[in-house]
């Protein structure tokens, strides 16, 4: 038979004579006190001897923070005095209450059962309680421990934060809860600029899978020399058994100078709309200038448009002539630095006056193919 005792995990009596062996403990003897008190333990007598099996508590009760929980002890006709105690202070004896705390009522005292119930548990309620009983001058206790759980709760978190490329980024997290809550971090979004995704991912096509492998489980996530592939939302979920996971997110901003990806030659014919196309990815946004040789060209001049579109820039020629055929310079700037690229607008002939690339490219193909012929006749 196992009869628990407040405090001490010894098993056996608790009378004076058992003290030398055990030890000293105060939780136990102050509670023997307050059993003493109801009379339930007679002097020099040694507790748990009986064969009986009452008082029999129930298991130990699991709750959740600010619910109500019943502590049941099942006691048979025998008994004559019965304790519900909270460690070594006694909450009710009989239909006596001893606890001040209102939170403490009595659900049930009859011939078979002796129940209390605690209101709206908190998580200083938990730890053990103890059924004490005495049956023909047999004094016996059982223990029942109350176990609090509380759902997961982000109590402080970084905010979110805008570092340059290569910077060391901590994203911190802490949630309370018990059992003590998991804490993970995950990656959600690649990078928000169109342009920049664009040509990340032709120089890394496993951009979409970043995801999967910022996952990290811990409070502290440190990102060392951060890239533009970990700019974005980051979420931080705290979970434990309790409840669903308390989720929050996190925005990285990473600054980065602009890069343009590629730009496309464009052929137009005399007197057609050509457009100019400058695209780069940048953090922030890039400005953009265009120039022609060392001449900066202006919206507006000319029968010229400029115009940005977040990530891009289009110069357009309303009415394009032989002048303005060359080789322009596409400048993209923002506070981290600048990047450029040269794009030409070419004459595609009137002939091929607004056609598809491919009657273009069978031109290309024949003049080679003439030069060819011309070199291969000059050999002989
Ligand atoms: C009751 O809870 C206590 C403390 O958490 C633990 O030591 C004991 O093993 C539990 N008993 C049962 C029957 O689960
Ligand atoms: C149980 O004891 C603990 C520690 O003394 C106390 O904080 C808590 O309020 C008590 N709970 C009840 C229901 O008596
Ligand atoms: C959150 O943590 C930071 C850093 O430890 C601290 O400065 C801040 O005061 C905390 N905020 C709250 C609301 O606890
Ligand atoms: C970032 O962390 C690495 C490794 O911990 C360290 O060597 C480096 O100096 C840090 N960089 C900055 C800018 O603090
Ligand atoms: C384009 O310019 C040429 C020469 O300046 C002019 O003859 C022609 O009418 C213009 N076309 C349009 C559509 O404005
Ligand atoms: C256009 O100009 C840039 C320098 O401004 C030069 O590097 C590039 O080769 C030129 N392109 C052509 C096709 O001439
Ligand atoms: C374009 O970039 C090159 C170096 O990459 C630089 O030498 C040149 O001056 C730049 N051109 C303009 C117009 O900014
Ligand atoms: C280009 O030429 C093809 C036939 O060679 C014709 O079907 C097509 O409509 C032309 N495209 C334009 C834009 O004129």
């Amino acid at each position: 038979m196992r009869l628990c005792v407040v405090f001490c995990p010894a098993r056996g009596g608790f009378g004076p004579g058992t003290r030398q062996m055990t030890g000293f403990c105060p939780g136990r003897w102050l509670m023997l006190l307050a059993l003493r008190l109801l009379f339930l333990v007679p002097a020099g007598e040694p507790v748990g001897r009986s064969e009986s099996n009452f008082p029999k508590a129930m298991d130990n009760v699991t709750v959740r923070q600010g619910e109500n929980a019943v502590l049941r002890c099942s006691i048979d006709s025998g008994v004559t005095r019965v304790a519900w105690l909270n460690r070594s202070s006694i909450l009710y004896a009989g239909k006596d209450k001893w606890s001040l705390d209102p939170r403490v009522v009595i659900v049930t005292n009859s011939q078979t059962e002796y129940s209390i119930q605690i209101v709206g548990v908190d998580v200083y309620d938990e730890g053990p309680y103890t059924c004490s009983v005495q049956t023909h001058n047999h004094p016996r206790t059982s223990r029942v421990h109350i176990i609090v759980q509380v759902p997961p709760k982000i109590v402080n978190i970084s905010s979110s934060v805008s570092v340059n490329e290569g910077s060391n980024v901590t994203l911190m997290c802490l949630a309370i809860g018990r059992p003590e809550p998991t804490v993970t971090w995950r990656h959600l979004s690649p990078p928000v600029a169109a342009a920049g995704r664009r040509g990340l991912e032709s120089q890394d096509r496993r951009a979409k899978q970043v995801t999967v492998r910022d996952f990290v489980e811990d409070e502290y996530f440190e990102i060392t020399g951060i890239t533009k592939k970990q700019a974005g939302e980051y979420e931080c979920s705290a979970y434990n058994e309790v409840s669903i996971a308390d989720v929050r997110k996190v925005e990285v901003i990473v600054n980065y100078p602009p890069y343009i990806p590629s730009t496309k030659n464009v052929g137009v014919a005399v007197g057609r709309e050509g457009i100019l196309q400058c695209e780069a990815a940048a953090v922030p946004p890039p400005d953009f200038e265009w120039y022609k040789e060392e001449r900066r060209l202006l919206n507006g001049l000319n029968g010229i448009q400029i115009k940005k579109n977040g990530d891009r820039s289009m110069l357009t020629f309303f009415n394009v002539s032989e002048e303005d055929y060359g080789n322009y310079t596409c400048v993209a700037v923002n506070k981290l630095g600048t990047s450029n690229t040269s794009v030409l607008l070419f004459d595609r002939g009137a002939v091929l006056d607004g056609n598809n690339s491919a009657s273009g490219g069978m031109t290309a193909s024949l003049w080679l193919l003439v030069i060819l012929f011309v070199h291969f006749l000059f050999k002989f």
